[in-house]
């Protein structure tokens, strides 16, 4: 059996969905990790079993001090695979240096328009394609290397239909990564 933690700062909509559909006899949701004491998705997790651990990063002096908390809650947990949902919180090499099995899901095909607000960006852009992608993380912000990718053409959507799309390519693609990472892929 392996085992994966995943890492929330908000809505959880990832969250939820990965919860849901991970095979429960290949892969357990050991627990959820959040920086932010009110992100809706703590119900969403605990709704569903899955223990939520708030570490609140505005309690600490530095963002080193927060990701040293971070290791040390996301070591515990012995966990397989480390899953950025959403977490909206910018990785020190307190973090990148030691868990080397985390992935993170990017609203936009890396690497164009890395960093916060980029489905925003890529809507604006004139581009005709936008998309979703999963990749390692590493030190640098949404810069390791890629896992999978998709993409769809903007067509004339609206900003709401081109984030329904976006969320609904996201919910198909992560769990299939992540169950393709942890049974495939010997990690
Ligand atoms: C997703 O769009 C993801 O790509 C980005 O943050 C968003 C989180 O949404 N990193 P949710 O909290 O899972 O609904």
């Amino acid at each position: 059996m392996k085992s994966i933690v995943i890492l929330f700062s908000g809505e959880g909509s990832n969250l939820e969905n990965i919860i849901r559909s991970v095979d429960p006899k290949l892969v357990k949701v050991s627990k959820a990790i959040t920086n932010n004491p009110a992100a809706p998705g703590i119900n969403r997790a605990r709704a569903l079993g899955v223990e939520v651990e708030i570490i609140d990063h505005t309690l600490f002096p530095s963002r080193e001090s927060f990701d040293a908390e971070l290791v040390k809650s996301v070591r515990k947990s012995n966990a397989d695979l480390v899953v950025l949902a959403g977490f909206m919180r910018i990785l020190t090499p307190v973090f990148t240096d030691a868990i080397r099995n985390a992935v993170n899901i990017h609203p936009s095909l890396l690497p164009m328009f890395k960093g916060a607000d980029a489905a925003r960006r890529s809507f604006e852009s004139s581009m005709k394609v936008a998309g979703v992608t999963v990749h390692w993380v590493s030190a640098e912000l949404d810069s390791g290397e890629i896992i999978d990718q998709r993409c769809f053409y903007k067509g004339n959507l609206d900003f709401d239909g081109f984030m329904k799309r976006i969320k609904e390519i996201e919910h198909e693609m992560y769990p299939r990564v992540i169950m393709d990472l942890l049974t495939k892929r010997e990690i």
